[in-house]
């Protein structure tokens, strides 16, 4: 397995579509190692820094188990930014690990640190993209659904960060997506294969996939209760979900938010796939890690 063409994995836009295409095969291939019991030592000796200011649960989890199921080893820092530059801190953790991973509010953050590490960098989630996530959700719509390329994906709700690298995600793989987004919250990249919608039910019309993110992202919680209301009729519920072909599976990044974007009979009932969504986050991140870490 060669390198990859991009030094970070800032956006899905950094790698070229032969490498994210690579991604997906060798995290497909991990993964069956990896449930065959089969050790795999490519990260052995090699260290991961994880650089948080905002809460996570499977982020974290899944880089600090993935390199450890690849023999490296993970530390992470809380509040690094609060005490110096992001300049210092990406000058002194280069000098430690072998790549950093962030997750931060403003992207432009994400792009400096980038730019003064001498190591890889991986965005973790910024306010604008949230590109391990979207390579995870290819993988799991490949493998619930097969060749991507010829699936629908509906994205109902916020034109957020997760949203904004589903649109690379779909640029580059070729599936199409249809976006029920209300104006004023319209996302912040494009692709010739996304289209706003607006209504939730034309946008599910057809669909293999139905997609959910929260409402009020991580560090939009003053606008939360305003949100509710603007969002309300972009709910992914029974109803909507019967408008999806009737194989239509559910995907949601989570945290999920069980009666608002999303009621409790679809992410819990048999078309939800969200937690096989959220497993494939460490295998896609194995992948990422072994190509751009491994000597
Ligand atoms: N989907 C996702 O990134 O989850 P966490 O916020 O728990 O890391
Ligand atoms: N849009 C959400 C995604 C969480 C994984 C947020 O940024 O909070």
């Amino acid at each position: 397995m060669g390198k990859l063409r991009g030094s970070d994995f800032v956006s899905i836009k950094d790698f070229s579509p032969k490498d994210l295409q690579k991604i997906i095969v060798f995290s497909l291939d991990l993964k069956k190692k990896e449930k065959a019991g089969e050790k795999t030592k490519i990260l052995q000796g090699k260290s991961l820094a994880l650089v948080f200011e905002k809460p996570s649960t499977r982020t974290r989890i899944s880089f600090e188990v993935g390199m450890y199921q690849l023999w490296g080893h993970a530390v992470v820092l809380e509040g690094a930014f609060e005490r110096e530059d992001v300049k210092d801190v990406a000058k002194t953790l280069s000098r430690y690990v072998d790549g950093i991973v962030i997750r931060t509010f403003g992207h432009e953050k994400v792009i400096k640190l980038a730019e003064a590490a001498t190591v890889p960098v991986i965005n973790g989630l910024s306010d604008l993209l949230h590109p391990c996530q979207a390579m995870a959700d290819v993988l799991t719509m490949f493998e619930q659904k097969g060749d991507v390329s010829k699936l629908t994906v509906a994205y109902v709700g916020d034109g957020n960060n997760v949203c904004n690298s589903l649109i690379n995600a779909a640029d580059v793989f070729n599936f199409k997506l249809k976006l029920a987004i209300p104006e004023g919250y319209d996302p912040k990249v494009t692709s010739k294969n996304a289209s706003i919608v607006r209504d939730p039910a034309e946008a599910v019309k057809g669909a293999d996939v139905v997609y959910a993110d929260v409402w009020a992202s991580m560090g939009q919680e003053k606008e939360k209760e305003k949100r509710k209301k603007i969002f309300a009729p972009y709910q992914v519920n029974a109803k909507l979900m019967k408008a999806a072909k009737p194989d239509a599976i559910f995907l949601h990044c989570l945290p999920a938010h069980r009666g608002e974007e999303v009621m409790p009979e679809v992410i819990d009932g048999p078309q939800s796939k969200v937690f096989d969504q959220a497993e494939n986050r460490l295998h896609v991140q194995k992948a990422i890690l072994a190509l751009l870490l491994a000597a």
